[in-house]
Formats: C-alpha cells, sequence, structure tokens
C-alpha cells in the first residue's frame, strides 16, 4: 500500500492561536489533523471534546482524525459524529464492546480506527478486523507528548502488517502515534505503518514547512 500522511498532532500547537497553528501545517501540505481527546480516567490528562473539533471542522476541509482516549467511548461517539470528525479511533482497553463501538463509528459514515496501547497484544485483530478502517497501533503510553518511541512497538508494527494481509485487509491503514521523528519514522514505515502521528516533532518547531519537509525527506530515505 502506497498511503502515507503526516497527521500532525494538536496536542503540540499553542491552543491560544489553534486556527493560525492549523493553517501552518495545511500550508506545510498536510491533510491530516490529528486529534486528541483526553477525559482524565483513560489517561491522566484532559484535553478538547467536540467543539474543538466541530470549531475546525467549519475552517479546515482536511481529514480530522480524532483520537479518542476517553473511557466507554460509545457514549461521545454521535457528538464526534455531528462535530464533524471523518476518522474516529476508540481504544480496545476503554470498553467492554470495541465490536459495537467500531460499529457505530461506521455505521455513521465515518472511517473507523482501533487503538492499541503499547502492551495490548493483536489477538482481537481476526474478530475486529471486520469493522475497522484503521489500527492506530501506540508507540508511547497514552496522555502525553513529547516522549520517547518505545522499541517494541515496532516489531508489533510489522506483526499487525503481516496478519492484516494474511486476513485480506491490507488495505486497513496502520497508523502509529507517540515519538514520531526525523529519527524514528522510518523504522516504523519499514515496518509497514502508513499514518504517521507527529506532535513535538511538528508543532516544536517555529518553521512547519520545514519540519514537515524534514519528516517527508526521512520517511523517504
Ligand atoms: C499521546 C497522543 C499523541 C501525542 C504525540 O497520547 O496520542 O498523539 O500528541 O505526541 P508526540 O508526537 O510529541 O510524541
Ligand atoms: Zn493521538
Amino acid at each position: 500500500m502506497n498511503v502515507t500522511k503526516i497527521a500532525p498532532s494538536i496536542l503540540s500547537a499553542d491552543f491560544g492561536c489553534l486556527e493560525k497553528e492549523v493553517a501552518s501545517v495545511v500550508d506545510a501540505g498536510c491533510d491530516w489533523i490529528h486529534i486528541d481527546v483526553m477525559d482524565g480516567h483513560f489517561v491522566p490528562n484532559i484535553t478538547m471534546g467536540p467543539l474543538v473539533v466541530s470549531a475546525l471542522r467549519r475552517r479546515f476541509r482536511c481529514t480530522l482524525d480524532v483520537h479518542l482516549m476517553i473511557e466507554k467511548p460509545e457514549s461521545m461517539i454521535p457528538s464526534f459524529v455531528e462535530a464533524g470528525a471523518d476518522v474516529i479511533t476508540i481504544h480496545q482497553e476503554a470498553t467492554h464492546h470495541p465490536h459495537r463501538a467500531l460499529q457505530m463509528i461506521r455505521s455513521s459514515g465515518l472511517r473507523a480506527g482501533l487503538a492499541i496501547n503499547p502492551g495490548t497484544g493483536l489477538d482481537s485483530l481476526p474478530y475486529l478486523v471486520g469493522e475497522m478502517d484503521l489500527l492506530l497501533i501506540m508507540t508511547v503510553n497514552p496522555g502525553f507528548g513529547g516522549q520517547t518511541l518505545i522499541p517494541a512497538t515496532v516489531s508489533k508494527v510489522a506483526s499487525a502488517r503481516r496478519q492484516l494481509v494474511e486476513l485480506g485487509r491490507g488495505d486497513v491503514l496502520i497508523e502509529v502515534d507517540g515519538g514520531i521523528n526525523e529519527q524514528t519514522i522510518r523504522e516504523v514505515y519499514e515496518a509497514g505503518a502508513n499514518v504517521f502521528v507527529a506532535g513535538s516533532a511538528v508543532f516544536d518547531h517555529s518553521d512547519r514547512t520545514d519540519a514537515v519537509a524534514r519528516l517527508t525527506k526521512a520517511l523517504a530515505m
């Protein structure tokens, strides 16, 4: 599969001028924006909700990639659909019913993603693969930007790609999230990832066009 996307995570952006921040990465050529939603329960941090998604929806046409790090995501899925999300990803660990949650997202006409933490295996992949468009493999423990990629997650990406192909779902996008930078992006790409979330590697640099170009170059090397 040839799809590769850099998805800047606005978690590392300046929330005081969010429109300008998002515009800077759209101008740099990104057409996916990663939105990290945290509830203070599933992860020890609180961020943003549907209001931010709908505000961005009004201003930008790019793909709004919503990563729900919240417990019992089913209850909030309708609000994020209404807000104008394009992709909604739920955590397997956050619900007793990941299958039903994925179905809810898809039946709303959106692309459905399943996220797994670094400590979670791929055992349920064969049972959930029929309901998903994207598999988000966390490459750090969720909750904060600016962490270091956990090396063991790279072989998980490779194993997930192999299994998806065997299951006849080589079309499922693999997204990697956490610690993606110029040094790490190539190895996760080689392992089979397509969508590369980058928070600090993009927003901690004042020149966003240069930051995105560096990641794209490292990916292609
Ligand atoms: C972490 C979030 C990530 C985060 C990545 O829980 O899901 O999307 O923004 O940040 P970096 O790229 O700085 O590791
Ligand atoms: Zn994320």
